[in-house]
């Protein structure tokens, strides 16, 4: 297994350019199954959770080949099953299930298991795809769906703004015959991006990044080519990276306008954050200001910089308070944080951090991809070498992440070891 050996210390400084989104690469790449023709795409991110879905596609039936970040995906005769021993690797595979019941009338899923950050149910997916007509038995670990006269226009709404129950629903409403009008949904930018998508295919759905959201389903939809949106996690990821080291980064490509709550916090820190032409420039601040964060549905502050942020607030002065809203078990990063010389107090959904301003160089642990990105900020600002290890969780969603950080001077490289 890979590790980073990191020598902290030195100011990030320079120029880094975000590379397309993971979350929202995911669902618009699975949404192809519901596409009756080729699909071209672009900016498509070289991650590990990208080659998965790659893979799935295949074993599905579709032909599917990532080069230089474009992906092919070829039409062609289609299976319904996701094996096991795919979805066990990545569970956002369950977001077939949608487009497979549209286009296939049938899906069969391997239940997607818990991960280190929380049980991650899939009740909400099924309600909202029963709600259109589709029944469901779960036999052997397998979702087993079927829905043989089609799916049909619903009227429901979600117990939570669920990403991926929104992009299930979203993807099978597009070919349920009549209107669906589905509420309490999620407001994220990659629903906007997948509901573009589709409408590209020549859907019509309305309402995307609303609370709401319109489907008139249609007969077919046809290929296209589509560029998917730059990633507001990893740009994220870099504009604390900025902070954390006292460094001056420009991120190329940051979406800024899908990042108001982060900025926001970022500002209310210290930092000074400049929104310009092509992207955001991020000038450290001494010291560092602790504030307060409270992880929200978009476009509250975001669930996946909250490992990230937590290092920010290592590094300032005083106390901030972080509450984690949405999943139970997403502090993975503290006792490690903690090996590193932080002082923060757990208890439950809240973590007190009383900001010391350093932290100290030690072996750590990656428990899951933004607890990795994480470990990674804290040993670019600590005193000494880290070794980050298991980073194949970090390779899920961070492209080229060692090579993008050494170009603005981190000391960071990879190592291969036998753990
Ligand atoms: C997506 O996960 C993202 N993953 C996650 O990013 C992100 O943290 C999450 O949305 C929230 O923003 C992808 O897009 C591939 P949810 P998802 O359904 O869709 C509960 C990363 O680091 N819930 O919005 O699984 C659930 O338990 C990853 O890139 C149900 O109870 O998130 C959680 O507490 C981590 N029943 C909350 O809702 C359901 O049927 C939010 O989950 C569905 C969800």
């Amino acid at each position: 297994m890979d590790s980073f050996l990191i020598k902290g210390g030195a100011p990030l400084n320079g120029e880094v350019t975000v590379s397309g989104s993971k979350n929202a690469a995911l669902p618009i790449l699975l949404a192809s199954i519901a596409v009756d023709g080729d699909v071209q795409y672009g900016n498509v991110p070289d991650l590990r959770d990208i080659r998965t879905t790659i893979r799935l596609l295949n074993i599905l039936g579709r032909g599917a080949s990532l080069e230089d970040g474009r992906v092919l995906v070829k039409n062609g005769e289609m299976g319904i099953e996701a094996p096991y021993d795919l979805v066990k690797t990545m569970r956002a595979s369950v977001l077939c299930l949608g487009p497979l019941l549209a286009r296939k009338r049938e899906a069969k899923v391997s239940l997607p298991g818990g991960c280190a950050i929380g049980a991650r149910p899939v009740d909400q997916h099924l309600l909202a795809l029963e709600s259109m007509g589709a029944s469901f038995d779960l036999q052997n670990g397998y979702i087993h769906g079927t829905c043989p006269d089609g799916l049909k226009g619903a009227h429901f709404s979600f117990s939570m703004p669920t990403v991926g129950g929104t992009e299930n629903a979203l993807m099978a409403a597009c070919l349920a015959q009549g209107e669906t009008v589905m509420e309490n949904v999620a407001r994220e930018p990659e629903i906007v991006d997948l509901a573009n998508f589709l409408n590209r295919c020549g859907a019509r759905i309305e309402g995307q990044g609303s609370s709401v959201i319109t489907v008139k389903g249609v007969e077919r939809l046809y290929g296209c080519s589509y560029d998917i949106m730059p990633d507001r996690i990893e740009a994220g990821t870099f504009l604390v990276a900025a902070g954390v080291t006292g460094g001056e980064l420009f991120v190329r490509n940051c979406p800024a306008a899908d990042m108001a709550a982060l900025l926001g916090k970022l500002r209310e820190a210290g930092m000074e954050i400049e929104e310009r032409e092509g992207g955001v420039l991020a000038r450290a601040a001494s010291p560092l200001k602790a504030v307060d964060i409270s992880t929200q549905p978009h476009p509250g502050f975001p669930t996946d910089m909250q490992p990230q942020f937590m290092v920010l607030l290592c590094r300032a002065q005083g106390p901030g308070m972080v509450r984690e809203n949405i999943f139970e078990n997403r502090f993975m990063h503290v006792q490690e944080l903690v090996r590193m010389g932080a002082d923060i107090q757990v208890n439950g959904p809240s973590a007190l951090v009383r900001g010391t301003g350093r932290l100290e160089g030690a072996p750590v642990m990656a428990s899951d991809l933004r607890a990795g990105a994480a470990l990674v900020l804290a040993g670019l600002c600590a005193e000494g070498e880290t070794r980050v290890q298991r980073i194949y969780h970090i390779d899920r969603g961070y492209e080229r992440l060692e090579e993008k950080l050494s170009a603005v001077g981190a000391d960071i490289r990879r190592v291969h070891e036998q753990e």
